[in-house]
């Protein structure tokens, strides 16, 4: 199943250069299941064609308050009554205004007053139009309303100068859109820490220690979980991955640092995963200045065990029975015999054993082979994408999560 599938978006576009961006953002939306409806004001059609977003949606745009289309069988409120969420992107300083004050001369207007949905502001305007004290009470207002506002980024904006004003990314506002959609769903309310990538142990100001982990694992368990309504704090090595929106992102290079971000984090949260390939050694010593190579012998390089991150958590957090653990096992034969004594030896909730030998399985894939091990039994997925097996390792965490309220709640 798809990441939004059938979920009811509702996109607003309004009348700036940045209206091209909203055809890329409805077209995510398309690609990630959605059923989308496309609100245009009138100078949002100056700058981009209906037909393009008619195209994209396969569904009639709506321009105009008064020309609705037959078929669609909507009056100008039954729009905003059937949106799970209402985007705006672009949203001009006019726009914004407008909104502020609850004007609902428009079509974007009424379905916006007209709604019960959850409300995604992403501006995008002129900087000094942006700084205005005016824009910025607007926003304040609309803010404590309870709509997200999408911060516009620092770049080069229309007029060709540096300022903020530029419309965020099209892929960082559909994934905050997602965990506004996911406040529906079962991780809402819930507090998730996940590590991924692999860290680098450094050896001298130019050189270190690193693994073959790519992150996606750990990057699609936040994604899953962000999109199931938790508030996910990522903590990442360094990853070539684009950072997903709608997470707290925290870069963390070598085990000692994510050491001290893991813990820290895990105080009143809900689930901890660890798909980071943490190195298990680092240099003994890390030399301050650049090694040089030697002429005739070689380099001998002594490391020593980095701590174990899972492990120390478990000790400080599993006698209070939250976070729920889930940790990783990359293994190349006796799969789940192996999980059994790494769930046992390191006291976590749930293991999850990663076939690295499998075709289509590991370091740097897609996808992924695992088998879900747990005190109450193992499951054995086949190949998946690897956000399909985070959405199943969150449905076992979720399921440990629940037995542990409750066994409090009896308490
Ligand atoms: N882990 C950790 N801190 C470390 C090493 C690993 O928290 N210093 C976590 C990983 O994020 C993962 C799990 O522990 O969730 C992996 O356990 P580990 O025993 O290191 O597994 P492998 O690397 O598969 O181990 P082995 O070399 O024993 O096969």
């Amino acid at each position: 199943m798809l990441p939004l599938q059938d979920r009811r978006v509702v996109l607003g576009v309004t009348g700036g250069i940045a209206a091209y961006k909203a055809v890329e953002i409805a077209s995510q939306f398309v690609k990630l299941g959605a059923d989308v409806d496309v609100v245009m004001t009138a100078a949002a059609q100056q700058f981009v064609l209906p037909l393009t977003f008619q195209s994209l949606t396969k569904r009639p745009v709506v321009v105009d308050m008064f020309h609705l289309l037959a078929e669609m069988h909507i009056g100008h409120v039954s729009l905003g009554e059937r949106a799970e969420v209402v985007l705006i992107a672009p949203a001009t300083a006019n726009t914004i205004a407008k909104l502020a004050s609850g004007l609902a001369d428009d079509m974007l207007g009424s379905t916006v007053l007209a709604t019960r949905a959850p409300v995604v502001l992403a501006p995008a305007m002129n900087d000094l139009m942006y700084e205005n004290q005016v824009t910025q009470e607007n926003l304040g207002r609309l803010r404590a309303r309870g709509f997200t506002i999408v911060e516009p980024e620092y770049g080069r904006l229309a007029e060709g100068k540096m300022g903020k004003g530029r419309l965020a990314e099209p892929r960082v506002i559909v994934d905050i859109v997602r965990g506004v959609l996911g406040r529906t769903r079962d991780w809402a309310g819930k507090r998730v820490v996940v590590t991924a990538g692999g860290t680098q142990e450094p050896i001298d100001p130019v050189r270190y220690l690193t693994n073959r982990s790519s992150g996606r694992m750990g990057y699609a368990i936040a994604e899953a979980a962000r999109d199931r309504g938790a508030a996910v704090t990522l903590i990442s090595g360094l990853s070539s991955l684009p950072r997903p929106g709608g997470v707290e992102f925290v870069l963390a290079r070598s085990a000692a640092e994510m050491l001290e971000q893991v813990m820290p984090a895990c105080d009143g949260a809900d689930l901890l995963v660890m798909a980071a390939a943490v190195a298990d050694f680092r240099a003994a010593e890390v030399s301050t200045q650049k090694l040089k190579k030697f002429e005739e012998e070689g380099l001998v390089l002594r490391l020593v065990r980095n701590p174990d991150i899972l492990k120390l958590a478990a000790e400080r957090y599993g006698p209070l029975g939250l976070p729920v653990l889930v940790g990783f096992a990359a293994e190349s034969e006796n799969l789940v015999a192996n999980a059994r004594l790494k769930l046992a030896g390191k006291k976590v909730d749930l293991v999850v054993a990663n076939d690295i030998t499998a075709p289509g399985s590991g370091f740097g894939t897609e996808t992924n082979k695992v088998v879900l091990v747990h005190q109450g039994g193992e499951e054995e997925l086949p190949l998946l994408p690897k956000y399909d097996v985070a959405m199943r390792v969150l449905d076992v965490a979720r399921q440990i999560l629940s037995e542990r309220e409750q066994g409090r709640a009896r308490r």
